[in-house]
């Protein structure tokens, strides 16, 4: 069966932002689905400003389905800029939002790129204590 994609999905998928790595990122992290096996890691960037660190650079490589790469796309371009205090509250709700919804049964796609997220900038606090 066919998936319905709308054409900001189809438009991250192929055209995916910030996609690559970061040569010595401040925090780097893996995440994967265990039940459909997809992947996604991500390198994070950060800078001080006025004493509030800022996501400076946002990096994602998908192993994962066309729904993976196109939400940890959309979400890079939602939350570089954003304080990593905003970014902690991110949720996937505002990427499916923004890309026009997923198909149900891609939803998860959406909260794996937020894991990401989460993980990366918590492995960067933990690091920066
Ligand atoms: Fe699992 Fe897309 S099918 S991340």
């Amino acid at each position: 069966m066919a998936l319905n994609y709308t054409k900001e999905v189809m438009d991250h998928f192929l055209n995916p932002r910030n996609i690559g790595t970061i040569e010595n990122p401040d925090a780097y992290t893996e995440v994967g689905n265990p039940t459909c096996g997809d992947m996604l890691s991500m390198y994070l960037k950060v800078k001080e400003i006025d004493n509030k660190k800022i996501i400076e650079d946002l990096k994602f490589l998908s192993f994962g389905c066309a729904s993976n790469i196109s939400t940890a796309s959309m979400l890079t371009t939602q939350v570089i800029g954003k304080t990593l205090e905003e970014a902690k509250a991110f949720s996937f709700k505002e990427v499916m939002d923004e890309l026009g919804g997923l198909p149900s049964q891609k939803i998860h796609c959406s909260v794996l790129a937020v894991e990401a997220l989460q993980d990366v900038i918590k492995k960067y606090e933990e690091s920066n204590k």
